[in-house]
């Protein structure tokens, strides 16, 4: 009987560094939720097949962050760490992205942060990891990686490897006050890059954001950060009508704040009406190639204003390809 593994090294020779970009850009330009992909052609490798240990894809993180936040001028980056050797087996980034705010649980079971991150903060912290002193909303938790026959470690990452962005809005004085932040860079950390039978289960990639990730979805979701009450009451609307729309008008100047933060500190961002525009753009240079283009309506809508972005007016193909990035089970529930 042939092992598994001889059996996987014959038919998965090692792929050559160029082929392996190509095959991360095309699961980025299969990525059928994502609205950003007119750029998939311009991903950016960082090839780390040879990290053995857990210190050395930490550094490997480390370096990721560095090269794609750039000061800013954002690059669309992946880091591809070796291949899984079996189905279940390889590599894992636990942290569902390489930057995240802890959520920390009161008693009387209120979230200091993001509550999107409380379980997970519950976790590290069992596992040994001291949150900052004085704990605040935006504290940034350690990454968890676990190697193959090795129990997962716990690394802060260095304050300097982080870009963060303060945010004000253009006029209103007060928001500033409000002492909200953002992180520069969306690095999902827990996907794995999945093509021809290969996988790589530790593959963190990003591109940039758009603004209504944070605006909306990140700061504004009721079980997120919850904010729009506290702007809308900044504003004086009334919130005891739904029909003085005080939702809506809060969300809009949450985003617009996000827009102009992101823009002033000179971080690359992109507004839900550009972002819809190039996607068509995309839609028409795929279709120009004779490809249809995979898409997920309702991810693919922005979450403020859909019917104001052409993506809402159209649907797009339910069809799925190969290589893409795939969820994986969380390991630490
Ligand atoms: N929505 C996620 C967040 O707010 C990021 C997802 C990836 N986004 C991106 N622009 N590449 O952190």
């Amino acid at each position: 009987m042939i092992s598994i593994e001889s059996e996987m090294t014959e038919r998965y020779p090692y792929l050559a560094t160029s082929e392996l970009r190509q095959m991360a850009r095309l699961a980025w330009r299969n990525s059928h939720r994502c609205i950003g992909r007119l750029l998939w052609n311009s991903l950016e490798l960082l090839d780390a097949r040879d990290a053995a240990t857990s210190r050395d894809v930490f550094e490997a993180c480390i370096h990721h962050l560095e090269h794609a936040t750039n000061g800013g001028r954002i690059r669309s980056t992946i880091t591809v760490f070796q291949e899984a050797e079996t189905a279940e087996k390889g590599i894992r980034i636990w942290n569902q992205q390489l930057i995240r705010y802890a959520g920390y649980e009161a008693a009387d079971g209120s979230i200091l942060g993001d509550p999107r991150q409380a379980a997970f903060t519950r976790r590290v912290m069992a596992m040994g990891w001291v949150p900052p002193s004085r704990r605040g909303a935006f504290d940034v938790l350690p990454l968890v990686i676990e190697v193959p026959g090795e129990s997962p470690c716990i690394y802060q990452i260095p304050p300097e490897s982080i870009m963060e962005v303060p945010l004000s809005h253009p006029e209103f004085r007060w928001f500033a006050g409000l002492n909200l932040r953002w992180h520069a860079l969306p690095v999902i950390s827990d996907m794995a890059l999945v093509g021809e039978g290969r996988r790589f289960t530790a593959a963190p990639f990003n591109g940039h954001y758009m603004g209504t990730e944070i605006g909306s979805r990140n700061l504004g979701d009721e079980q997120r950060y919850n904010l729009l009450p506290v702007v809308a009451a900044n504003m004086g609307i009334d919130v005891r009508s739904s029909r003085s729309l005080w939702k809506d008008r809060a969300m809009v100047e949450l985003n617009a704040a996000v827009l102009h933060s992101f823009h002033e500190a000179g971080v690359t961002i992109v507004d839900h009406h550009s972002a819809s525009a190039q996607f068509m753009l995309h839609v028409s240079n795929e279709e120009a190639c004779g490809r249809e283009v995979p898409g997920d309506w309702s991810w693919l809508v922005p979450p403020m204003s859909g019917s104001a972005c052409p993506v809402f007016h159209r649907s797009y193909s339910d069809s799925r390809p190969e290589p893409a990035f795939i969820e994986l089970q969380a390991l630490w529930h």
